[in-house]
C-alpha cells in the first residue's frame, strides 16, 4: 500500500521519467532515448532527488551505449565515456550521480572486446534501481524503530520520498514505516522554497498514501517546535562527508538548529551511495547555485520587486554536531563523527 510510486521506469528499451515539475496538477511521464536529453531532464528538475538522479543517469549510460552500438561505432567506449562526463555535469551536489556513473564505468571496463555492452550495462542499472528500493525499505524499518510509539508528529523538509528515489523514499520511507507501525499520527511538511518540493511533492505523496500531512511555511518550523508539536525532524541528504556533515536542501541547516534548540531529534536517512568518504568535511561539498530567476519569479509569475537581485544556493550543510542519527542501509550511526562513519562504511 505504501510503495506504489515509481518516478523512473525502464520500458521497451527507453527511459520514462515522471515529470516532477508538473506535479501535483498533472501526472505525466516523459520518454527518453538519448543521454543528452536525460542530462537536461536532471538539470531542469524533471527528475530530482539524489538517488533518483543517480538511477536516471545510470539508464542514461545504457541509452548512450545502445546508440553507439546501433550506429556501429567501433569506438563505442569513447562515445559512452563522453556521455558519462556530460551526465556527471548535470547537477553538482548529489554524489549519487557520480556514484552511479562510476558503477556504470566499472561495468564498461569489464566488457570484453567482442561482446555487447548494452545488456551488461542495463543489468547494472536495473540492479542499482532495485537495490535502491530495497535499501529504502530496510532504512525505513531501522529509522522507524528509533521513533517511540505515540510520538505524535514529525517534520520533514523538501522531498526525500518515492519521487526522489527508486521508490518508497529515504526520509519518507522512515515516515511510511513509522506510520504503518502506528508510531506517528501525522507529518508536517515544510513547503521548501523555491521549488516547493514539500508542498507539491511530499504532500502529494503522503496524500496519495493516506498519511495525514499538514503543510507549513518554512518560517513556521520554529513555532511548530516551540509548541511541542513534533518529536523528530526526518530528512534525506544529497551528500554526507566522511565526518558526518550533511548536505541537503537549502533550509535543512536552519531546521536542525531549531531542532537542537527545542529538544527535537534530527534524523538523516540516506543510502551509503550518498556518503562521500573522499571529503573530510561538509566544507568541501560543492553547493549548487541555481538561477536567481527561480526566486524572483514563482512558477512563471514575477513576484519580486523589479530591480532587486537574488542569490539562490539550493543546498546547505548541516554540521554533524547537529545530527542525532544517520540511518543508512548498513546501519544506524548515532551522534555521527569521522570514526563512526568510517566504521559504518567498513561494515557489510
Ligand atoms: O533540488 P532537489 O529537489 O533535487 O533536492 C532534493 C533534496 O534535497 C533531497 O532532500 C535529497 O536529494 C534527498 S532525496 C532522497
Amino acid at each position: 500500500m505504501y510503495d506504489t510510486i515509481r518516478p523512473v521506469i525502464w520500458k521497451d528499451g527507453a527511459l520514462q521519467l515522471l515529470d516532477q515539475r508538473l506535479l501535483p496538477q498533472r501526472e505525466e511521464y516523459m520518454l527518453y532515448h538519448q543521454p543528452e536529453a536525460v542530462a537536461t531532464a536532471i538539470r531542469e528538475m524533471v527528475v530530482r532527488g539524489a538517488p533518483a538522479i543517480g538511477i536516471s543517469a545510470a539508464y542514461g549510460v545504457v541509452l548512450s551505449a545502445k546508440r553507439a552500438v546501433e550506429q556501429g561505432r567501433n569506438h563505442w567506449r569513447l562515445q559512452v565515456e563522453e556521455d558519462i562526463c556530460h551526465l556527471a555535469q548535470a547537477r553538482p551536489t548529489a554524489v549519487n550521480l557520480n556514484w552511479a556513473l562510476a558503477e556504470m564505468g566499472r561495468v564498461m571496463a569489464e566488457v570484453e572486446a567482442d561482446s555487447d555492452p548494452v545488456s551488461l550495462l542495463l543489468q547494472r542499472a536495473q540492479q542499482i534501481h532495485e537495490d535502491d528500493i530495497a535499501n529504502n525499505h530496510l532504512m525505513g524499518r531501522m529509522g522507524a524503530a528509533l521513533i517511540a510509539r505515540g510520538s505524535g508528529a514529525v517534520l520533514t523538509h523538501c522531498n526525500a520520498g518515492a519521487l526522489a528515489t527508486g521508490g518508497y523514499g529515504t526520509a519518507l520511507g522512515v515516515i511510511r514505516s513509522a506510520y504503518a507501525e502506528q508510531r506517528i499520527e501525522r507529518v508536517f511538511a515544510d513547503e521548501t522554497r523555491p521549488w516547493l518540493q514539500g508542498a507539491r511533492l511530499t504532500a502529494w505523496e503522503l496524500v496519495h498514501d493516506r498519511i495525514p500531512v499538514t503543510l507549513i511555511a518554512e518560517g513556521a518550523a520554529a513555532r511548530l517546535m516551540q509548541q511541542g508539536e513534533v518529536s523528530w525532524v526526518v530528512v534525506g541528504s544529497d551528500r554526507i562527508a566522511a565526518n558526518g556533515d550533511v548536505a541537503n536542501k537549502i533550509g535543512t541547516c536552519g531546521v536542525a538548529i531549531l531542532a537542537r534548540h527545542y529538544g527535537v531529534k534530527m534524523m538523516v536517512v540516506a543510502p551509503t551511495s550518498t556518503v562521500d568518504m573522499a571529503l573530510t568535511s561538509g566544507d568541501e561539498i560543492p553547493i549548487e547555485e541555481r538561477s536567481g530567476e527561480e526566486l524572483l519569479n514563482s512558477f512563471g509569475t514575477r513576484v519580486a520587486a523589479k530591480g532587486c537581485q537574488a542569490w539562490n544556493p539550493v543546498f546547505d550543510i548541516t554540521p554533524a554536531s547537529l545530527v542525532d542519527v544517520i540511518v543508512t542501509e548498513r546501519g544506524v550511526v548515532e551522534a555521527p563523527n569521522a570514526e563512526k562513519m568510517a566504521a559504518m562504511m567498513a561494515s557489510n
